[in-house]
């Protein structure tokens, strides 16, 4: 398993999903519990682009329930019609929120918290099955470079759930 993790000093995210990325695929292809493979997806993407808070919400009891992260402490139940992540989780699409006081509904976990991107995860039946949640401490931090580096981990995620 690969226990160190070697990335570029960039501020190039897309350089730096490259990089992430195949190093992501050996760390979860050498354990199999998948609560540790995202623990450890969430700490790599927080070490390497130092995002303010990234983790996971399950879909359980029809709700979203708080899973790995690093970060504040973060609210551990949302419904489906709160915050980004509910509606990400709805619309079963990535969603990308510029300012998130310009969100209706969103949820401030916490008040440093400026912009966010949500990419809904699926299991083999194409069922939603959770969501990854990133959140940035500056405003418009995240692009379509994010959603398709993010995207391309929760397809890792997909793979082994
Ligand atoms: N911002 C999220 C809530 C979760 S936390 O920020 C960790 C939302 O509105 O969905």
């Amino acid at each position: 398993m690969a226990e160190s993790l070697a990335f570029s000093k960039t501020t190039d995210r897309a350089q730096l999903y490259d990089e992430v990325v195949p190093q992501i695929e050996a760390l979860v292809a050498g354990e199999s519990y998948i609560i540790a493979n995202l623990a450890n997806i969430a700490a790599v993407l927080k070490q390497v682009f130092g995002f303010f808070w990234v983790g996971f919400y399950f879909v359980k009891d029809g709700q979203l329930v708080l899973g790995p992260f690093q970060g504040p402490l973060a609210c551990t139940r949302i419904k489906f019609d709160e915050g980004v992540c509910g509606h990400a989780a709805t619309i079963c699409e990535t969603v990308i929120v510029p300012n998130v006081d310009e969100f209706p509904g969103h949820i401030a976990c916490a008040s440093e918290s400026k912009s966010e991107i949500v990419v809904p995860i699926f299991d083999a039946e194409k069922n939603i099955f959770g969501v990854l949640d990133v959140d940035s401490d500056k405003l418009n931090d995240f692009s379509q470079v994010d959603a398709d580096g993010l995207g391309k981990i929760v397809n890792i995620i997909e793979r082994i759930i």
